[in-house]
């Protein structure tokens, strides 16, 4: 059976802002947040992608923007939420999707590889997070969720500086969720497993050592993007006073 989407109905007008979105989890996430009523704001580098998004999502009458944004560039990401303000209007829900990650042992010193890693996944989910969390306090309402990755529950063989990026998502938002949930902000983190999604796929492409060949050189099965996309909905669908803090999200035959 494949992923069937469930929809749940958002707060009429909620403006949502997703990094990433053009490809894998976050168009997934892009298409089903349309969906269920957000304006939606797309950001990622590759425009082209992200326009033929928005033509899909506007065809099923939905709102969308497509966003060309680096999440590395943190002037470029504070024009994004500002641009995104004045168009569709003040940012309800932040989803920070975007994230890069390769399979390379450390005594390989794929330096370069390294420094991507911080850079997009903390660094980038940094500036995404600053950009939004004054003007959230203020109106007293928002929420941010954080795409992290099962990898933080157990380690996996070539993933050693890409988990390092999440176990910092992690412990930062939970120590901004003890600071910001008296101002009505809510911070959500996603765990999935493994999804199939381009990224996925190139990432297989990087296994570099015999023990890591060894470990994911089996066929095992991956989420369809759009299961991770309705935890996202299902944790901003919840009544203000709810706070969906933590998914975890596996394909069933691959629990930790
Ligand atoms: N797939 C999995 O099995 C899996 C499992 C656990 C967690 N995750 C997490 O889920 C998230 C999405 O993964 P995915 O599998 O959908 O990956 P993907 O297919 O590689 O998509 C990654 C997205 O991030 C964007 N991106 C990368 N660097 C960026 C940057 N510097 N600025 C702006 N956007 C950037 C890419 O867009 P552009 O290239 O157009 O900029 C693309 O839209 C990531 O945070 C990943 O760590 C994935």
């Amino acid at each position: 059976m494949g992923a069937s989407v469930v929809l749940l109905e958002l707060a009429e007008g909620w403006v949502a802002v997703v990094t990433g979105a053009s490809c894998g989890i976050g168009a997934a996430i892009s298409r089903q947040l349309a969906a269920a009523g957000a304006k939606v704001a797309m950001a990622a580098r590759r425009e082209n992608l992200l326009k033929e998004i928005q033509d899909e999502i506007s065809k099923e009458g939905g709102v969308a923007l497509a966003v060309r944004c680096d999440v590395k560039n943190r002037a470029g990401v504070k024009e994004l939420i500002q641009y995104t303000e004045r168009t569709l209007g003040p940012v309800d829900i932040l989803v920070n999707n975007a994230g890069y990650w390769a399979f390379r042992c450390m005594k390989n010193l794929h330096e370069e590889e390294w420094d991507e890693q911080v850079d997009v996944n903390v660094k980038g989910l940094l500036n995404c997070i600053g950009a939004v969390i004054s003007g959230m306090c203020e109106r007293k309402s928002g929420h941010i969720v954080n795409m992290s990755s099962d990898c933080v529950k157990q380690p996996f063989v070539g993933l050693a500086v890409y988990a390092g990026s999440k176990y910092f998502l992690e412990g930062m938002s939970r120590t901004l969720r003890q600071e910001v949930c008296k101002d009505g902000v809510r911070v959500t983190c996603v765990q999935p497993g493994d999804v199939d999604t381009p990224g996925a796929v190139k990432t297989l492409m990087t296994l570099e050592d015999e023990q890591c060949k060894a470990l994911y050189s089996y066929p095992h099965p991956a989420l369809e993007p759009e299961v991770i996309a309705q935890a996202v909905l299902y944790a901003v669908a919840q009544p203000d006073h709810v706070a969906v803090n933590e998914i975890l999200v596996e394909p069933r035959e691959c629990p930790l």
